[in-house]
């Protein structure tokens, strides 16, 4: 089978948003927290009508919808989320019951998880000749306002909502490079969801999770480069990717992670890494593993050298992340349309290389190599579907207050069962499935608008 990939993609953003500057103002921070210290623009939610069921019908329908694949074309069905609703599959009735494939749960790293299980099915001797489908879906909620006090301590609010699917199969423009994969497991408490009568993962050391992110970064890119050098017999640097593409719970994140980046190709005496930031960066040379992650100077100097190389390399994906929240299983796919929205026509040939990361930890690099594709598979027809700016702007703005309003509903219907939605489907575009009554069962029954 030759390359073997995605051969489409589509994503789904709740309509409702909230602007990180007036949840600044709203939570009492100071100006420039969200916007500048987490790097965040806006955040989408779900109202009391949609969840990650019906955004998952949503993206799927339309996936299938615009390019014209009848459901029974579709071999293996991998979802990837952490919002756990009801512990099993939900497939809508739609012909076509030889499906293989269940959910995958782990943090943020469950779309991931769905990914690989498609793209190693389609090069597998099992597969069938038909397509895979991988789902990420999230409402990530994770309350930590003042306004919320009571569930948690200080901190910012920090939210975001999407769903995104994807068809895998040969022949695709966006290939995997399956012989580089690099990937760190291991077993920390730095984000988990102990308790799961309440929505909220309310265990979480916010400043341990970014240490842990880092190091799982650097243990991730030593052994995808050692992969690749093991495969083309030369050293791999940040020049042979043009693009990388993180996990992106909030953007300041990402900053530090492609700094992080460069120091490393600094420390392996790339020789990509020029005379000027070389000499920035010598006086840490000496410092420990440890010691560097801690290191507030390393990381301001580091920034600081890899500026420009942020702004061709990395800029390009940040627009959902920033725009969108945090959407956990789907940050890091939102990160990678983003670049396929914004460079669509200079993408041919070029190599993205992503990083994902789920707490607890489960991280892995791996990379992908882009072709224009045929229709309807190719990148100008997939950014046109895409129409990210559409969406983007056609978002209705609410205030903070609004939005704590819902959070409240949300929380209070959380896990319950027995009652009826407002079926307030005004912002909805049509076509979007929406909620409209959990039974005494705890059936949950859904409507396309
Ligand atoms: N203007 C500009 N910058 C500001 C302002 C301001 N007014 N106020 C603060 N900042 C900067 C800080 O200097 C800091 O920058 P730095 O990261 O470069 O040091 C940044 O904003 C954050 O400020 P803190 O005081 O550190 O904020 P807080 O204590 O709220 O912690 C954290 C931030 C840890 C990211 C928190 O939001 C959190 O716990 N998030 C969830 C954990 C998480 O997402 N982890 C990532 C991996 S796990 C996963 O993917 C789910």
């Amino acid at each position: 089978r030759k390359d073997v990939g995605i051969l489409a993609v589509d994503i789904y953003v709740p309509p409702a948003c909230v602007q990180q500057d007036s949840l600044e103002t709203y939570d009492g921070a100071s100006k420039g927290k969200y916007t500048i210290g987490l790097g965040q623009d806006c955040m989408s939610f779900c109202s009391e009508v949609e969840d990650v069921i019906s955004m998952s019908l949503t993206v799927v329908t339309s996936l299938l919808g615009k390019y014209k694949i009848d459901p029974r074309q579709i071999g293996r069905l991998e979802v990837g989320s952490e919002t756990v609703i009801d512990k099993s599959k939900i497939v809508q009735e739609c012909g076509n019951t030889d499906v293989e494939g269940v959910d995958s749960t782990n943090a943020c790293y469950g779309g991931t998880a769905a990914l690989f299980n498609c793209v190693n099915w389609v090069e597998s001797n099992s597969w069938d000749g038909r397509y895979g489908l991988v789902v990420c879906t999230d409402s990530a909620v994770l309350i930590t306002s003042p306004a919320f006090h009571f569930f948690f301590p200080t901190s910012p609010s920090y939210w975001g909502a999407a769903s995104i699917a994807m068809l895998i199969g040969p022949n695709a423009p966006i290939v995997f490079e399956s012989k580089y994969r690099g990937t760190h497991m291991s077993h920390v408490y730095d984000f988990y969801k102990p308790d799961l009568a309440s929505e909220y993962p309310f265990v979480v050391d916010g400043k341990l999770s970014q240490t842990c992110y880092l190091m799982a970064l650097d243990l991730c890119y030593s052994r995808f480069c050692s992969k690749f050098e093991k495969y083309e017999g030369r050293q791999f640097s940040l020049s042979d990717a043009d693009y990388v593409v993180f996990h992106s719970p909030y953007n300041k994140l990402v900053q530090k992670s492609f700094a992080r980046l460069y120091f490393n190709d600094f420390t392996r005496n790339c020789s990509w890494i020029e005379k000027e930031a070389r000499e920035k960066l010598e006086p840490f040379s000496s410092l420990s593993a440890d010691e560097s992650y801690q290191s507030r100077d390393l990381e301001k100097a580091s920034q600081l050298v890899a500026k420009h190389l942020y702004d061709q390399k990395i800029q390009p994906s940040t627009l959902l992340p920033k725009q969108v929240g945090n959407m956990y299983t789907a940050s890091i796919y939102a990160a990678l349309i983003s670049v396929l929205h914004n460079k669509h026509s200079s993408l041919a040939g070029q190599r993205i290389v992503m990083f994902s990361y789920g707490s607890g930890l489960t991280s892995t690099m791996f990379s992908l190599k882009v072709n224009d594709g045929q229709h309807p598979f190719s990148l100008s027809n997939i950014a046109a579907i895409l129409d990210v700016s559409h969406k983007l702007e056609s978002r209705h703005v609410v205030a903070p207050e609004k939005f704590v309003e819902t959070l409240k509903l949300m929380e209070h219907r959380y896990g319950a069962k027995d009652f009826v939605t407002s079926g307030d489907a005004d912002l909805l575009p049509p076509g979007t499935f929406y909620l409209t009554h959990v039974d005494s069962l705890y059936r949950r029954f859904y409507v396309r608008k």
